[in-house]
């Protein structure tokens, strides 16, 4: 709160409205590849510019926004280099690059986004599904690039979640667990990485499994980690003593969600556990603005769609019959809610 005689600032106000710019300005950095050119040497302006091709106007305006921003070091020297987190984060060769959902950000949600008011007035999607012929997942995946890349985008948006959830979970208790809606199999293959007691299933549409099964096989998992194909509107979940559902109940209305949890419950053993996670709001509304917003993309991103609350996952879960809830946080927007059977 401001005090009482400062006088009000417009600056929130118009730092939001421009948010936009910083945006897009990471997300041309990320798709130039200007991170992983930086990881194999630092740079000085004109090798930088040449590397990447760009007209010699703005380069510099470019690199060294990027500077004030925070993604870019700039020596005395005038010699450009990654910073500590995006070295790690950004160079696309590293098992850590997240810059996957970054480029979906940029070929996809930027655009769609620009059609937020029109979404908002009619309730309805704004991507790929805009003209309605098609549900979002068999729209996304018609084109096998827009698969891969999708999948992988997933995983650079889960990856530091799903390690928490690998680790924070009590896994000892448990020797199965299957992965429901996995994509590339990020969470599936942290949790079996951090517990080799486990065997699991990563459960997705068919077309996934080459895509999964590549990925498992780079992290040395496929004796413990196997594919499963299944549609979850028309199959029973696997049975094993654990379900985790990762960014997979907010795609869909309120009939589905309770079908998915019915569902899980059915699946698991006595004393087995559903483990809910993504950008769950905070049961007031009006904290956790990116699950708020995240909400906002699931109208732009599907039919019906939305995120929701922990109270609300847990009346749902309660209704299915599960026992005993609890909720976690696990890391800046991400919670999970954790049912017992
Ligand atoms: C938003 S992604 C979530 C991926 C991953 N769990 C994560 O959190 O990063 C939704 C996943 O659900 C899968 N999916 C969509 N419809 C499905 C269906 N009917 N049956 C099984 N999986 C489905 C998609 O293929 C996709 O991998």
């Amino acid at each position: 709160m401001s005090a009482p005689n400062t006088p009000l600032s417009p600056e929130h106000i118009l730092q939001t409205g421009f948010a936009f710019w910083p945006a897009k300005t990471l997300l041309t950095a990320v798709e130039l590849g200007l991170f992983t050119e930086l990881a194999k040497h630092p740079l000085g302006l004109l090798e930088l510019r040449n590397r990447l091709g760009l007209h010699p106007r703005s380069a510099q305006d470019f690199f060294d926004a990027l500077v004030a921003l925070g993604f870019l070091e700039r020596s005395a020297e005038g010699i450009y280099s990654n910073t500590p987190a995006t070295d790690l984060f950004l160079d696309q060769r590293k098992p850590s690059y997240v810059g996957g959902i970054l480029e979906m950000a940029n070929q996809r949600l930027y655009h769609y986004w620009g059609h937020l008011t029109e979404a908002i007035r009619t309730g309805r999607p704004q991507n790929e599904t805009r003209d309605g012929s098609m549900p979002t997942f068999e729209a996304l995946y018609a084109d096998p690039a827009r698969l891969r890349a999708f999948l992988a985008a997933m995983s650079g948006i889960s990856r530091t979640s799903n390690q928490l959830i690998a680790r924070k979970f009590p896994w000892a208790n448990y020797k199965t667990y299957a992965d429901i809606g996995t994509a590339q199999g990020d969470l599936a293959v942290q949790i079996a990485a951090a517990n080799p007691h486990l065997q699991g299933l990563g459960f997705d549409l068919p077309e996934v499994a080459p895509i999964f099964e590549e990925y498992v096989e780079a992290h040395n998992l496929s004796a413990r980690l196997k594919f499963q194909p299944g549609d979850f509107f028309k199959h029973l979940l696997p049975k094993t003593e654990v379900i985790t559902m990762g960014h997979i109940l907010h795609d869909w209305g309120l009939p589905a969600k309770q079908m998915l949890i019915r569902k899980a419950y059915d699946s698991l053993p006595k004393d087995g556990a559903l483990i809910v996670y993504e950008s769950i709001i905070d049961d007031d509304r009006r904290h956790n603005a990116f699950g708020l917003m995240m909400s906002l993309n699931m109208l732009i991103e599907t039919i019906d769609g939305f995120d929701y609350t922990a109270a609300d996952c847990q009346k749902w879960m309660h209704e299915a019959g599960f026992r005993r809830t609890e909720v976690h946080h696990l890391i800046g927007p991400d919670s999970m809610v954790v049912a017992y059977k």
